[in-house]
């Protein structure tokens, strides 16, 4: 038994360890070569890939200005804009976290007939209620402009001057965003979705590699997707495979099949149940957008497979009458969840737009397993018949004897 586990354990750990290493991988990425020629031509020399919205960041530490206490810095910020008209947009936040209110910003907009201009905004806790966003003084910008677009980028060069107090360049809480509407040369209001509002982090200027925190929603967000793939995606499954192949036919494995079944689907639905509530958690602190459809599956998820859970207790003798209907409930149910399972880790793996690491691992170990289950499947068959062309043998030798032994497999596995 130990080692059967130890069997299936091992693609799991593989796939997890790939995850996570594409994961924490994305965090420094060096940035493409188009934007570095652009640094370069500023004498930007540290720059770096932000995570969201396809932006990069270039920037240039001056130490401070004599006995002033500030740091300036240069900043080259580019983000791509594939419509007509919109705007980006860069900030630093002197407030405890790198959040959208509270944000001084700076934002390059983009006009319909493909003029651009900038301008400075205090982004204030309005703002986000809805209040029209106008330009004002903002103190820490000494100059401002918009700069040549490399590769389908839009970039913008800054100069400011970091008072100390309010700012420690060491960890810095800078924002960015991309927003597709304007209103009378301003920004209007941007998309929310994950990549909208992952554009935040803390990073620190004085590392070379723009080292980084304050990820703890996305990082979050992933973790919430592996262990849902692992809990309902694989144990699950494994659980389901071993229900099927290992009770009566072709393998009979009493008990240790049972036990198998058993230990799957509980771990499987203590993790499971585990990124459940993550989800729900993570849905909760985000306010102002929901995933309907994902929330709506993933309740029935848990519902479902909580009512396959009380089997436990609950499921009738072997003995009783309705052992049948009850055993053919608890397949169709049990088919019923995997599909839905399947139909709500995509719709997951959408959401996240994480890369198609995600989608192809995950597909990856849907292949694994089903091929797994398509060779059981197809030795089942050949059992079967191979089985029944014995019986029909014997039938004609022997007409009496050994046709209770070995009935049809299909009809076992219902009646049993
Ligand atoms: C023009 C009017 C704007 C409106 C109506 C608006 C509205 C919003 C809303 C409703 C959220 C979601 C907040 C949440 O989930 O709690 C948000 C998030 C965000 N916004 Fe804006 N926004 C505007 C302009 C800007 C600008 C100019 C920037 C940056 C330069 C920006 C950067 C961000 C960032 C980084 C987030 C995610 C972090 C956070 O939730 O604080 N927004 N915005
Ligand atoms: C079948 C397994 C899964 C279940 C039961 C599940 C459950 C949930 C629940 C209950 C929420 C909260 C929805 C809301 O209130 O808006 C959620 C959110 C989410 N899930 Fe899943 N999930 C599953 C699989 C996945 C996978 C595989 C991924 C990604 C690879 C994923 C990514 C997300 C994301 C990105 C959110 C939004 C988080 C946020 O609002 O910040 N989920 N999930
Ligand atoms: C970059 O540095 C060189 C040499 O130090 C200087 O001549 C040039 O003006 C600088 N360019 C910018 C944009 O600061
Ligand atoms: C700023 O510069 C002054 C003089 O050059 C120096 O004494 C001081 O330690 C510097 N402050 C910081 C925070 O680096
Ligand atoms: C700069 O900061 C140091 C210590 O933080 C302080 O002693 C000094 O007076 C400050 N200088 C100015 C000009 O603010
Ligand atoms: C110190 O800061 C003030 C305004 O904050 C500025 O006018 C002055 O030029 C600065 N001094 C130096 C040496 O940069
Ligand atoms: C920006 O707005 C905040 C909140 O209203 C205010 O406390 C702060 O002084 C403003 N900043 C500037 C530079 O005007
Ligand atoms: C800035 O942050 C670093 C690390 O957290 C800390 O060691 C340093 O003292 C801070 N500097 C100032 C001026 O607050």
């Amino acid at each position: 038994m130990k080692n059967q586990q130890q069997n299936m354990s091992l693609p799991l750990t593989i796939f997890t360890l790939t995850l996570l290493s594409f994961t924490l991988a994305a965090n420094s990425q060096a940035c493409t070569e188009a934007f570095f020629k652009l640094a370069q031509k500023k004498n930007i020399s540290d720059c770096k890939r932000l995570r969201t919205l396809g932006a990069e960041f270039a920037w240039n530490l001056h130490g401070n200005f004599s006995g002033n206490n500030s740091t300036v810095v240069d900043i080259l910020f580019g983000a791509t804009l594939q419509t007509q008209q919109g705007w980006i947009g860069w900030g630093v936040n002197p407030g405890k976290r790198p959040e959208m209110v509270g944000t001084r910003a700076i934002v390059a907009v983009k006009r319909s007939d493909g003029t651009w201009s900038v301008d400075t905004y205090n982004i204030t806790k309005e703002i986000r209620n809805g209040c029209n966003l106008l330009p004002s003084k903002i103190g820490i910008v000494v100059s401002k402009s918009v700069e040549e677009e490399a590769d389908n980028m839009h970039t913008m060069y800054v100069r400011l001057r970091l008072p100390s107090e309010e700012y420690n360049v060491t960890r810095l809480n800078h924002v960015w965003q991309v927003g597709y509407g304007i209103e009378g040369g301003h920004p209007h209001r941007h998309p929310t979705t994950l990549r909208n509002v992952d554009s935040t982090e803390v990073i620190d200027l004085t590392d070379s590699n723009g080292r980084s925190t304050g990820q703890y929603r996305s990082y979050l967000r992933s973790i919430h997707g592996v262990i849902n793939i692992i809990g309902w995606g694989t144990l699950l499954p494994i659980g389901i495979i071993i229900a099927r192949y290992f009770r009566v036919f072709p393998f009979k494995c009493e008990p240790l099949w049972f036990n198998l079944h058993i230990g799957c689907q509980l771990t499987g639905f203590l993790v499971g149940t585990t990124g459940w509530a993550i989800g729900l958690s993570l849905g909760h602190s985000s306010r102002y957008y929901t995933f309907h459809d994902h929330r709506t599956y993933a309740i029935l998820i848990f519902v479902f497979s909580t009512i396959q859970m009380l089997a436990f207790r609950l499921k009738p003798k072997m003995t009783d009458d309705y052992r049948k209907y009850w055993n053919m409930y608890h397949h169709f149910l049990g088919y019923g969840l995997f599909a839905i399972i399947i139909i709500n880790i995509f719709k997951g793996i959408r959401i996240l737009e994480g890369g198609v690491e995600w989608k192809w691992g995950y597909i990856g170990n849907l292949a694994f397993l089903g091929a797994i289950a398509f060779g059981l499947e197809v030795y089942t068959w050949i059992r079967f018949f191979m089985l029944k062309q014995k019986q029909n043998q014997n039938k004609n030798q022997n007409q009496t004897e050994q046709i209770q032994e070995e009935q049809p497999p299909k009809l076992n596995i219902i009646a049993k």
